[in-house]
């Protein structure tokens, strides 16, 4: 079973920590909405639909796949906004358009794929009419090297562990240890990995252009900082309208973190050296593999 975790409130107390988040979105809504026919998808706890209409939309359909959609209601009725803003439950792939001039989402997160942007912009440009707005409407998605030195950490405390372990219980410990040291490649979530060689461009998507996810992709990433480099570090940028980008650069992450994977093999990283990896959507998750050292 799928639970999905933005029913839990806390889910959204921590987005809406996120100040340089809420301020773009905020922006952008408030400059769209004034006049127009709105949708929001996954408006969560329901603050950008009543911010729309506050700011002056005509309509505005928000449309929530969570339990959060009665903390959405509860917000519209105190705010007395009934009659502007209907609170739709479902994933909007699942519920009929109607026409609107702007439709906004912030579906992201550190793994750029995974809350399903490409699917849900599909079904949102659907509600579009002609000469609307599709928020965001453009999805970048970068990558470089990183050292990603927390699992081999990891793997060190765990084998002293077991050591103690083996010892104090007079037990063979080796079938866990193999295992550890298989190479076997993870992903993970961090704010504190820092690039050691130059940002590629991994996927630059149209939102809304009916297009499924990307194919798998190969390419070649570089070090420039010499050092043990383990794995890969992805970040995105989603042009919300012409005057604001939302993100997740390395340094500046906001609440959502950087989505890492581990090559589960340590490469030594000389200055210059070429590492072949393959980008590639399994599910909605992005993976990247280790495919050569180019040296
Ligand atoms: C990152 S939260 C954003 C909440 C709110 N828009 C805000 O910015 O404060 C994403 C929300 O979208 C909802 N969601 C994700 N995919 C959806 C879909 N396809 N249809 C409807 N809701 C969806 C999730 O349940 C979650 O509440």
């Amino acid at each position: 079973m799928h639970i999905n975790p933005f029913s839990n409130p806390w889910e959204h107390v921590r987005l809406l920590s996120d100040a340089s988040r809420n301020r773009a979105m905020i922006n952008t809504v408030v400059h769209h909405s004034p006049h127009k026919r709105v949708l929001e998808v996954g408006c969560g706890t329901g603050l950008l639909s009543c911010i729309a209409a506050r700011a002056g939309a005509t309509r505005v359909y928000a449309v929530e796949a969570t339990d959060m959609v009665y903390v959405a209601r509860d917000l519209v009725r105190r705010n007395g906004l009934q009659d502007v803003v209907e609170v739709i439950a479902g994933m909007v792939e699942d519920v009929e358009p109607k026409p609107v001039d702007f439709a906004f989402s912030e579906l992201l997160h550190g793994d750029p794929f995974t809350e399903g942007v490409v699917g849900a912009s599909n079904a949102m440009a659907r509600w579009v009419v002609e000469g609307g707005l599709l928020s965001p409407s453009l999805l970048t998605v970068y990558a470089a090297l990183v050292p990603a030195a927390g699992p081999e950490w990891e793997v060190r405390a765990a084998e002293a562990e077991l050591a103690r372990h083996s010892e104090n219980f007079n037990l063979d410990l080796g079938a866990i240890s193999e295992v550890m040291r298989s190479g076997t490649s993870h992903v993970y979530n961090s704010s504190g990995e820092v690039p050691v060689g130059p940002a590629v461009e991994v996927y630059r998507v149209t939102l809304g252009d009916g297009k499924p996810l990307p194919a798998p992709i190969d390419l070649v990433l570089e070090v420039a900082e010499a050092g043990p480099v383990s794995g890969v570090m992805v970040w995105f940028v989603a042009r919300m309208d012409e005057h604001t980008d939302l993100g997740n650069p390395p340094r500046n992450p906001g609440h959502w973190g950087h989505h890492v994977c581990a090559f589960g093999r340590e490469l030594e990283g000389t200055r210059g050296q070429r590492v072949a990896v393959r980008f590639h959507i399994k599910g909605k998750r992005l993976e990247v593999e280790l495919l050569d050292d180019l040296g």
